[in-house]
């Protein structure tokens, strides 16, 4: 069975999404932002702020590559894992499938407004914050696009919903590769 990685900007829903698909589905779920807060005994935030975010990604790649080698597992990554395009590279060479969960930017807004755990976003408020969200999301939108093996576009009235789209999604992906 092939791990299935989604990436998306923060606030896409990788990590609920991916739980409840994980959960539906009977497969092992990795969080990357879980595992290296786990490695370096604290917050993401705090990483940025002691180590920088160079370190991070570093840390980042190496998760990714560790997950890569498990079968059969849905990954949600950090939303800034496609900015080194060897990450892409790392997965394909492993038989990983990456699906990027797309979402608008006011979307992305609304649900991250009163967050406080993403760096890249802290030090903004408000509609600085929704400008900062757009700016990054039209830097990064291509990497996810030109990463992608497939898109789930974010349809759905709720979260349940949505899992319950994106837990069909993986389950082809999954076995159509099972019969490969
Ligand atoms: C980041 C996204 C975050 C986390 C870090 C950097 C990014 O993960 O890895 O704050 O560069 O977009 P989520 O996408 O889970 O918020």
């Amino acid at each position: 069975m092939k791990t299935v990685i989604l990436i998306g900007f923060m606030g896409c829903g990788k990590t609920s999404l991916g739980q409840y698909a994980a959960d539906r589905l009977g497969m092992a779920f990795v969080d990357t932002d879980s595992r290296v807060e786990e490695i370096c005994g604290m917050p993401i935030s705090r990483i940025f702020a002691e180590r920088g975010e160079a370190w991070f990604r570093q840390l980042e790649s190496e998760v990714l590559a560790d997950c890569c080698r498990r079968g059969g597992t849905i990954v949600a990554t950090g939303g800034g894992i496609v900015k080194d395009p060897r990450n892409a590279a790392l997965v394909h060479e492993n038989n990983g499938f990456l699906l990027y969960l797309r979402t608008d930017p006011e979307e992305i807004y609304r649900r991250l407004r009163d967050d406080n755990s993403r760096p890249l976003l802290n030090p903004y408020l408000g509609e600085a914050k929704l400008r900062r969200i757009c700016e990054l999301m039209d830097e990064r939108k291509l990497l996810y696009e030109e990463a992608a093996d497939d898109v789930f576009d974010e349809q759905g009235a709720s979260m349940e919903e949505i899992g319950e789209e994106l837990s069909v999604r993986i389950r082809e992906i999954a076995s159509e590769s099972a019969k490969i």
